[in-house]
């Protein structure tokens, strides 16, 4: 699983579109434009911090965490309150901005305004030596397969023993299809995200799926398909997009089970995309390894000691 298998993205237009994009809560979620009310940002928060606080259950206060491609922080302000120190990388900077802004009142984050192709954790973790999770929300799916593997594997060396990597992923349901307009992006399936993980050196401890976001996304297609019928003066967002909205919340969590079920019965794909979460751990030949690394630079050091008496 080497080879390069998806399409390439053009990073240009990947910075170019993040640049100009609304620095909202729901704009980073691609969720704007649609007439949803502001709360829907925060219901796909709130259906998110399950599987966030799941992931995290085992990690103690002097965790310190690495969030890349942290968008507005507003997942970096939740670590920030429960960790002793939180490293955010982000490339836009209009979101940098408004990233920096929410965190200026807490001292244990450190924000970069970077590319994180060209990041380099070294020196940037807490007293304890590594990160104890890194978080990447929504990243993957704008690096190319060569990219992904490449930052994961430089992650490995800066991850204490017991950390978690949790990434948040947009999917498909099978293999890989990349947008390469204005909007550039590659969708990966759980299969696709799992060979190249795997790839990069991690085991992957477990998948689930995000069901707020789900939610969310049936109400966002239904949007499109209503914007590509109606004229633009007939669309009515405030209205209809509200309307697709609670009238899906109402039957949150079944319906994300129930309509993807019935819509596969009757051979068709809605929503076409969903999401997921994906919880990781350096694979034990990676740790073996790290561990060999380490006693070897023990040993060294002995032998300087032992030379220089
Ligand atoms: C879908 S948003 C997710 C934001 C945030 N993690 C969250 O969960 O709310 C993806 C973010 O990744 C950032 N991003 C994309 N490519 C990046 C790169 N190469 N380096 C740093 N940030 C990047 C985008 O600017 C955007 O803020």
């Amino acid at each position: 699983m080497a080879g390069e298998t998806s399409p390439q993205l053009d990073y240009s237009k990947v910075r170019a579109y993040w640049k100009r994009v609304r620095p909202s809560m729901l704009g980073p979620y691609m969720m704007d434009g649609f007439g949803f009310p502001a709360s829907a940002g925060r219901f796909r928060f709130r259906g998110e911090l399950s599987a966030v606080t799941e992931a995290i259950q085992n990690l103690g206060p002097d965790t310190a965490v690495l969030d890349l491609g942290s968008g507005v922080g507003v997942w970096t302000e939740y670590f920030a309150q429960r960790f002793a120190k939180v490293v955010a990388v982000e490339a836009s900077s209009a979101l940098y901005d408004v990233l920096k802004d929410r965190c200026s009142r807490y001292p244990n984050v450190t924000t970069y305004n970077r590319d994180v192709r060209s990041f380099d954790p070294d020196g940037k973790f807490g007293a304890s030596g590594g990160f104890g999770l890194v978080f990447l929300g929504g990243l993957l799916m704008y690096l190319n397969d060569r990219d992904v593997r490449a930052l994961l594997r430089r992650l490995i060396p800066h991850l204490e023993p017991g950390a978690v990597v949790l990434c948040r992923e947009s999917t498909i349901q099978h293999g890989v299809q990349a947008l390469q307009g204005d909007y550039q992006v590659v969708y990966r399936s759980v299969e696709t995200y799992r060979n190249m993980l795997v790839d990069a050196g991690f085991d992957v401890v477990s998948v689930r799926a995000n069901t707020a976001y789900i939610n969310v996304q049936m109400a966002c297609e239904l949007i499109k398909k209503w914007k590509s019928l109606a004229p633009g003066p007939f669309q009515c967002l405030p209205i209809v997009g509200r309307f697709a909205y609670w009238g899906l919340r109402l039957g949150y969590p079944w319906n994300t089970r129930l309509i993807p079920w019935l819509s596969a019965k009757m051979g068709r794909e809605f929503p076409r995309l969903t999401n997921h979460f994906f919880v990781l751990k350096p694979s034990l030949h990676e740790a073996a390894a790290r561990r060999d690394a380490s006693l070897r630079d023990v040993r060294i050091e002995a032998e300087i000691f032992e030379n220089a008496r």
